[in-house]
C-alpha cells in the first residue's frame, strides 16, 4: 500500500525476487503511470516498471486485492500535520481499508516513519475493528525503511531490514518475508524498539548536520576552512563519521521525521527534545545565513542584492536526483527574492521550478548565464558541476557544498 519512494522499489524487489505483487495506491496518475511501465520514482527505472509490469505486477485503487493477500505492507506518507505535529491520516485511512478485508492469518506490515507507539497505539486498534484479534488470528509488525534515493551501493536487497513484531511470531513471520527479498533481517524486542531505531538514524544525522552548520558559521569568522579540517578528522579510522555543513536540509528523514520523536517526548512526558529542537532552530536557520553571505558578497563587490541577478545551482534536496521535497533551495530563494534579487536557477534534474507560487526562471545555458549572473550560488553538489573546471574569475562565487576546488571561490 502506497507506490512511492518506499513502496515502489520495495515491490521492485519482492516482484523480482519471484513473489505476487500487487500494488494498491489511491493516486489515479501513479496507478495509470506503473500499469503502463512508467516509473515516477527516481530510484526505479522505466525498464524496471516493465519488468515488473511483465512479470504479473498490477497496481490498483480496488481494495479488495487486500483479501488475496498473505502480506500487506503499508508504505504510506507520514508528512507533519499544520500544527507540526505528527500528521498519521495515510496510515489510518490504510489500517481502515486493510480493516475492511482482514481475514484470520494476515500479516501487516508499517514501514512509514512514525513515533514509537503507532503500531500498537495507532494501527493495530483499526484493524481489530475487523472483529478480528493481533496476535491470536492475525499478526502485525513495523519494519522501517531505509531507503537512501540515489545511493548506488545501498539499495533494499543490500540494506540490513530491521523488523520488530507485536509478539514473537509477528517477528518471525515478518522476518521471514523480507528474508525472501532482503540478505540480512534484524530482529528488534519489538515494535517500539524498531520505531526508535529510524528515528534514531535520522535524528543521529540531524543532530550532526546541525553541529557542522553552527561550526561553519565560526570557522567563516575565524578564517578557518571547516572542510580541510573535516578531511583530516576524517582520516581517524575509528569513533568518528563525517558530516557536512551545507544551506539547510530536505527530503524527508532529516527535516521532518525527528519531529515525530519530540512531539512523543513533548506530549507524552511534557518535556522538550533540547538536542532536536536545537538542531531543528540550526538547519532551518542555514537559508537565511546562506542569502546573507551571497548579500556580503555582493556588497565586496559594491552591489545591492537588490536588482541583482543571483544564479541558484542545483535545487533539488540531494546531489544526482531530481527530488525537490523540503529542498532548501526554496528558502534561499525566497530569502534573496524578500531582499529584491532577480533570482534564476540552473539545475539538469529540474525543469521547472517555482517557490510558493513564483515561477523561477530557469537557465538552460550555463556557460552564457554565468556572465550575466552577478553573483553564482551552488547549493547542490550534481556531478555536472563538480566535474567543471572554468569557473568565472570577475564575480562572486559562494560554494555551499564545499565541493568546487576553485581559488575563486568562497565556501560557506
Ligand atoms: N522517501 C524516502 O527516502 C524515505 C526513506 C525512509 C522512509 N520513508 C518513509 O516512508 C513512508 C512513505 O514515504 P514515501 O517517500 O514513499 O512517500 P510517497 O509520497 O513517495 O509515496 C506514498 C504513496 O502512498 C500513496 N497513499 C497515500 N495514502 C494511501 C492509502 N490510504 N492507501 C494507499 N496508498 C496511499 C500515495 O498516493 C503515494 O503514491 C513515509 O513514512 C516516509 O517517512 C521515506
Amino acid at each position: 500500500m502506497g507506490l512511492g519512494y518506499v513502496g515502489l522499489p520495495l515491490a521492485y524487489e519482492a516482484q523480482m525476487a519471484g513473489l505476487e505483487v500487487t500494488g494498491l495506491d489511491l493516486n489515479q496518475e501513479v496507478i495509470r503511470g506503473l500499469n503502463l511501465a512508467v516509473s515516477h520514482v527516481d530510484d526505479i527505472t522505466d525498464d524496471q516498471v516493465r519488468a515488473m509490469v511483465e512479470s504479473g505486477f498490477e497496481v490498483t485503487s480496488d481494495p479488495t486485492v487486500i483479501d488475496e493477500a498473505d502480506v500487506v505492507v503499508i508504505c504510506v506518507p507520514t508528512p507533519l500535520s499544520v500544527n507540526g505535529g505528527p500528521d498519521l491520516s495515510h496510515v489510518e485511512s490504510s489500517a481502515a481499508a486493510i480493516s475492511q478485508h482482514l481475514r484470520p492469518g494476515h500479516l501487516v506490515i508499517l514501514e512509514s516513519t512514525t513515533y514509537p507507539g503507532t503500531t500498537d497505539e495507532v494501527l493495530i486498534p483499526v484493524l481489530e475493528k475487523s472483529g478480528l484479534k493481533a496476535t491470536v488470528d492475525f499478526h502485525v509488525a513495523f519494519s522501517p525503511e531505509r531507503i537512501d534515493p540515489g545511493n548506488q551501493s545501498f539499495g533494499i536487497a543490500n540494506t540490513p531490514k530491521v523488523v520488530g513484531g507485536i509478539d514473537e511470531t509477528s517477528t518471525s513471520r515478518a522476518s521471514a518475508f523480507y528474508r525472501l527479498f532482503i540478505k540480512e533481517v534484524v530482529a528488534a524486542r519489538g515494535t517500539r524498539e524498531a520505531e526508535l531505531a529510524k528515528l534514531i538514524e535520522n535524528t543521529y544525522r540531524h543532530v550532526n548536520i546541525a553541529l557542522m552548520n553552527e561550526l561553519v558559521k565560526f570557522c567563516h569568522d575565524l578564517n578557518i576552512d571547516l572542510w580541510d579540517a573535516i578531511r583530516c578528522a576524517s582520516t581517524k579510522p575509528f569513533g568518528y563519521e563525517a558530516f557536512f555543513p551545507g544551506p539547510g536540509v530536505g527530503g524527508h528523514c532529516i527535516p521532518i521525521d525527528p519531529n515525530y520523536l519530540s512531539h512523543r517526548v513533548k506530549t507524552h512526558l511534557g518535556q522538550p527534545f533540547r538536542f532536536i529542537e536545537l538542531a531543528q532552530e540550526i538547519n532551518d536557520g542555514m537559508p537565511a545565513y546562506v542569502a546573507k553571505r551571497v548579500q556580503a558578497l555582493l556588497n565586496d563587490d559594491g552591489k545591492a542584492v537588490k536588482g541583482s541577478r543571483v544564479l541558484l545551482l542545483g535545487v533539488t534536496y540531494k546531489a544526482n536526483v531530481a527530488d525537490q521535497r523540503e529542498t532548501p533551495a526554496k528558502e534561499v530563494a525566497l530569502a534573496l527574492m524578500g531582499l529584491g534579487a532577480n533570482v534564476v536557477f540552473h539545475d539538469p534534474y529540474v525543469e521547472s521550478w517555482a517557490v510558493n507560487g513564483i515561477v523561477v526562471e530557469c537557465v538552460r545555458d550555463l556557460d552564457q548565464e554565468m556572465g550575466s549572473a552577478d553573483v553564482i550560488v551552488l547549493l547542490q553538489s550534481h556531478d555536472e558541476y563538480l566535474g567543471r573546471t572554468m569557473w568565472p574569475r570577475d564575480k562572486p562565487i559562494l560554494d555551499t557544498r564545499g565541493a568546487i576546488s576553485s581559488q575563486q571561490v568562497q565556501t560557506l
